[in-house]
């Protein structure tokens, strides 16, 4: 049988329908894939049957994995370090009840591109359920292609040249973290045009919770537009939901949409998502000796301030 999607929005979002992903694809069958997540820009694969272990080889398909940070004396709740953890679990499985680590969470439910605070910009994200809540936890998802095309000309002239700058600590303030902005400022942060050409050959618009400012532009005026850019892409004809069931995976374009998590009582429902974050422009199964994840939380002693509740937990996960 072969490959079938079903557009949910008329330019963004398919659900997919037969093909087996547990198995090794032919390279034809991954052309295809690859195709059809680049027209699409979300694909939703119901009921998969993916184990940790198919989870990453499937992946693998897309591009090189990144890996979640490694710190000293961390314990792992999931068996492979390119399983980011996007739970609200701690390393044994349980609810989480460190506030730190809530509030890390909170970041989460932000309109967002995963990892657009790092130099090297992720692609694909496919995000695989394990448990989900009875009631909300869906993932928002935003079509910042179609938002873009949609923009006045004057609009897209004036951001043809303009870079934002982006910083996980921008976000984490958003999300009610107390960090200064001169502390942000001390911090890595990741310049990247506000516009790109996606592998698509469509244009879209790059932006995130965590785009603090816009190069050679006043503080106050970046910041405005880059919450209209947001605004823009978020309006209910670019947006749908997806609602999650065990063994459901969604593999989301980040270089063309955003997403963000829906809310749900983080108290008591037990929600397991896990994560593989593919690099942009590398090869399948290529492999890479960097560990740009770890070098950015290892060079900024300050993050446990952040990171405490994740270390305190001892859950060495970082699901953004
Ligand atoms: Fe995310």
């Amino acid at each position: 049988m072969p490959l079938t999607a079903t557009p949910i929005l008329p330019r963004f979002g398919a659900e997919i329908t037969g093909l087996d992903i547990t198995r090794k694809l032919s390279p034809e069958e991954v052309r295809e894939v690859v195709a059809t997540q680049d027209k699409w820009g979300i694909t939703v694969w119901r009921n998969t049957g993916l184990t940790d272990e198919q989870h990453v080889e499937f992946s693998r398909n897309f591009g090189y994995l990144e890996r979640v940070p490694r710190r000293d004396e961390a314990k792992y709740r999931l068996p492979f370090r390119e399983l980011f953890d996007a739970s609200n679990l701690n390393v044994d499985g349980e609810i989480t009840t460190d506030p730190a680590a809530i509030q890390y969470r909170k970041g989460d439910r932000l309109w967002h591109t995963d990892s657009a605070f790092m130099e090297k910009r992720t692609s694909y994200s496919l995000l695989l359920a394990h448990s989900v809540p009875k009631a909300g936890g869906e993932t928002w998802f935003a079509d910042t292609r179609s938002a873009y095309e949609d923009l006045p000309q004057e609009m897209k002239d004036f951001l043809e040249d303009k870079v934002g700058i982006n910083s996980l600590w921008w976000s984490r303030k958003l999300a009610g973290a107390e960090i200064p902005d001169e502390e942000i400022e001390e911090r890595f942060r990741a310049k990247h045009p506000l516009v790109h050409t996606h592998s698509s050959g469509r244009k879209a618009l790059f932006i995130a919770a965590h785009t603090m400012d816009v190069e050679g532009m006043d503080k106050d005026e970046g910041r405005a537009l880059i919450k209209q850019l947001i605004e823009h892409c978020t309006q209910p004809q670019y947006v749908f939901s997806v609602k999650w069931n065990v063994g459901d995976m969604v593999i989301w374009d980040n270089l063309c949409s955003m997403h963000r998590g829906g809310e749900y009582d983080y108290s008591t429902e037990k929600r397991d998502m896990r994560r593989t974050t593919v690099r942009e422009g590398t090869e399948p199964f290529s492999s890479i000796d960097d560990d740009p994840f770890s070098q950015l939380f290892s060079h900024i002693p300050k993050v446990v301030d952040i990171e405490r509740g994740r270390t305190q937990a001892k859950d060495a996960s970082i699901g953004y």
